[in-house]
């Protein structure tokens, strides 16, 4: 059974992920899937009363437990919840807020040291993809600079830039290729993200190497998102 996780990104209100929430663990109460992942913004965030494999988690946070970081929310701020999940690495964070590998590598070890399951994210922009497997898979290893890819509570999500948002799919043969190569240096579980949607999530979780997918645009409705995972709970 693939893992299915849904990054609201800048989407929904606290209202809004309430619901969403409370549809999605109905639906999980009935039915055995492996592990559901939903990602509110920060300010939607809240303690939801789940079954067990589904997660809530945090988009972002900065590696510290409370101080002077205007903007920022820390681990006390997630303690209140009990969120002890969080996405490192995303290529909006990297791409538009400019997160460099270096704040990247040290919100890792940051939240490593506490136990956090974390969802890293890598990923190649369209230039680099352009120029071949080779360039992409040596781009990505820029991306593993500072990251223990042995670290007991991790799941790296592979979302290739030009394929977020963007109604472009990865090939099969792009996912596969790249997470074959990907397999052979991590064992840990390998999402696919980049425009998954009910219509293409169940030949993308069934491909070589593919243990589940981080969806953003089509897991903003509840209702959707319920039909990706019942439409992958059998493979
Ligand atoms: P889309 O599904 O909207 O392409 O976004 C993917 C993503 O960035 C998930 O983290």
């Amino acid at each position: 059974m693939p893992i299915i996780a849904a990054n609201f990104k800048t989407n929904h209100t606290r209202s809004s992920t309430a619901k969403y929430v409370s549809l999605v663990n109905n639906y999980l109460k009935t039915n055995s899937t492996s592990d559901v992942y939903i990602f509110p913004t920060a300010t939607s965030l809240d303690y939801f009363e789940t079954v067990a494999n589904l997660h809530i988690g945090a988009q972002n946070a900065y590696a510290t437990q409370n101080g002077s970081f205007t903007g920022e929310i820390g681990t006390e701020q997630l303690d209140e919840f009990y969120i002890k999940t969080i996405l490192i690495g995303h290529s909006e964070r990297r791409h538009i807020l400019g997160e460099t590998q270096e704040m990247i590598a040290q919100k890792y070890q940051y939240f490593k040291a506490l136990g956090y399951r974390i969802i890293y994210c890598v990923g190649e922009p369209l230039e680099i993809k352009e120029s071949g497997l080779d360039a992409t898979l040596q781009y990505m290893q820029t991306q593993f600079e500072g990251i223990d890819l042995s670290y007991e509570n991790l799941v790296v999500a592979y979302e290739p830039v030009w394929a977020i948002g963007t109604g472009v799919t990865a090939t099969n043969d792009d996912i596969v290729n790249v997470h074959q190569a990907l397999k052979k240096q991590c064992s840990k579980p390998l999402l696919y993200g980049g425009s998954v949607k009910l219509g293409n999530v169940e030949s993308i979780c069934q491909l070589d190497g593919v243990d589940g997918v981080l969806i953003g645009t089509a897991s903003w409705v509840a209702e959707d998102f319920i039909k990706i995972i019942e439409n992958t709970k059998e493979l």
